[in-house]
């Protein structure tokens, strides 16, 4: 949800954003959620997924990507950000499949 939400931010009027769904093996779906709205420098690229980093000034907490990250991550899972300023952000999330 923060990713979306995120994504609904940075887009413009008329902007897209897509979410898919890849099954990529047995074990492992990839959720992918593209737009192409502001896109992110590569300076604040590295800094995205730290506790309270925003560039949303008072709107932003900077905490929805860290706890997004954590999250994921406990789940076994990965999650990995590709970006250009001007073009679009593209975000996947690698999930394992959880036993019954
Ligand atoms: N889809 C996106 N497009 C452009 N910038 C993004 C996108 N997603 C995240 N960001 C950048 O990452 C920062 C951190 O995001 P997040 O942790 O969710 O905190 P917040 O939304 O409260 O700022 C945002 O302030 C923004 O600069
Ligand atoms: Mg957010």
């Amino acid at each position: 949800l923060n990713i979306i939400t995120n994504a609904f931010t940075a887009s413009k009027d008329g902007g897209w954003i897509k979410i898919a769904l890849e099954k990529r093996d047995i074990n492992t779906v990839a959720v992918t959620i593209c737009d192409n709205g502001t896109g992110i420098s590569e300076e604040d690229l590295k800094h995205i997924f730290e506790p309270f980093f925003s560039t949303k000034g008072e709107f932003g907490t900077g905490l929805g990507l860290s706890i997004t990250h954590e999250i994921i991550t406990r789940l076994g899972g990965k999650i990995t950000v590709e970006s250009t300023l001007g073009v679009g952000s593209c975000f996947t999330l690698i999930l394992p499949r959880t036993k019954a």
